[in-house]
């Protein structure tokens, strides 16, 4: 036990605890220490047309290694290529990895945009810090992106609905079986050219409720961006999908609290039949729901931007059979998913113990909110507006 404390003690707070290190030689993160190595060999550049998520990726990528004794090494950019690990690497055998999603926009006088990155980066250090992997000053990373943006510009799709699908991940990369913290690790950026989720505007999907399945707990990791809390998702996903609905809806405890939907936040709009009042709901961050930045951006802007006489806007735990009976009466009013990829994405139907809850989508392919707050983040997120300065131009 002291053992593990010990070395848990030295790397989880590299910054805060240099004294634990020979401070002299404990570096932190910093982007000046860049160096880059351009690829010689360019790839082609893949149609927009012909895009498929996650598929396809640029020239190069963005690597920085750490170990406990000396911090942060330089920055490196470099062709795109293999990483090359002992089998022993920690990160196979316990799942010593997190991620985050990110976007690059091309702004229309060809400027290279990300949105809300410092969020990622607090959300990435929260990660971090719960695995017991390094942390980081969040705005050098973002200042080493930009640069690795730049470079790749010319993969960056311009038009509505494309974008640069960036993907920082950290790994821990100690050679041991032990398991313990570890005592090396490697923090890596990737960016692959995304066109639109859905290639004619919106797609509504139709969901299965999974009740035999909890995505998170409480007390669990649910609120944290581990790939670890992904793939126990893909089974019930791919049940549900067998049964012909498009994704899953993820259930908690007895009561059925409804807490995400597939990899995304979910949100839900009921009307009060007495006032004609509408509500605006998304399970609160419990710690089991992932803190979405494009949950965060929807909330912020739903408050700041609806009628405050006909919105209420809430974060709040609800359930499945408050839904089931709102759409009885005739008060679920549209339903949809929000994140990243899709930034948000229309619900239809829920099936839920064989039984189908209708979610009206009244335009057609999505209700109106959800229409309408798809285009004020993509408005955002392109700079043909400017909102509280979550839109970063990136530059040398
Ligand atoms: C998102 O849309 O925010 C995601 O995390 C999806 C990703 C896992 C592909």
């Amino acid at each position: 036990m002291s053992f593990i404390s010990r070395n848990f003690a030295s790397s989880f707070k590299p910054v805060c605890n240099s004294l634990l290190h020979n401070a002299r030689f404990y570096s932190t993160l910093d982007s000046s220490k860049l160096v880059i190595e351009k690829t010689t060999n360019p790839k082609p550049q893949i149609p927009q047309n012909e895009l498929v998520f996650g598929k396809y990726f640029t020239d190069h990528m963005l690597e920085i290694e750490w170990d406990k004794e000396t911090g942060w090494k330089s920055p490196k950019i470099s062709p795109y290529h293999n990483l090359s690990l002992d089998p022993s690497t920690i990160v196979f055998h316990y799942a010593f990895e997190l991620f985050e999603g990110m976007k690059a926009y091309k702004g229309a006088q060809g400027e290279i945009r990300t949105f809300r990155g410092d969020k990622n980066m607090v959300r990435m250090n929260k990660s971090a810090e719960r695995i017991a992997l390094p942390q980081f000053d969040g705005e050098e990373l973002l200042k080493l992106i930009d640069q690795l943006l730049i470079l790749d510009k010319k993969f960056i799709p311009q038009g509505k609905g494309y974008s640069l699908y960036i993907r920082p991940t950290m790994i821990g990369t100690s050679a041991s079986l032990g398991v313990s913290v570890p005592d090396k690790a490697l923090l890596y950026v990737i960016c692959s050219p995304v066109g639109p989720y859905y290639s004619s505007g919106f797609k509504p999907v139709s969901l299965e409720a999974t009740d035999y399945a909890v995505r998170a707990w409480p007390g669990g990791v649910g609120d944290k961006k581990l790939g670890a809390n992904y793939a126990p998702c893909v089974l019930p996903q791919l049940k549900a999908a067998e049964k012909g609905f498009h994704q899953n809806l993820w259930l908690f405890g007895d009561e059925g609290y409804i807490t995400e939907v597939g990899t995304m936040n979910a949100f839900f709009v009921l009307k009060d039949a007495k006032t004609g009042k509408k509500e605006l709901v998304t399970a609160p961050l419990d710690g089991t729901i992932l803190e979405g930045v494009t949950r965060d951006s929807i909330l912020e802007l739903a408050r700041d931007r609806l009628s405050q006489d006909e919105w209420v806007i809430s974060e709040r735990k609800f359930t499945i059979h408050e839904i089931k009976q709102a759409a009885k009466e005739g008060c679920l009013v549209e339903a949809f998913g929000a994140g990243t990829a899709a930034v948000v994405s229309p619900i239809k139907n829920i099936g839920y113990k064989g039984e189908d809850i209708n979610v009206p989508i009244s335009l057609g392919n999505s209700g109106e909110l959800t229409a309408q707050v798809a285009e004020w983040i993509r408005k955002i997120q392109y700079g043909e507006e400017e909102y509280k300065g979550w839109s970063r131009i990136a530059k040398v």
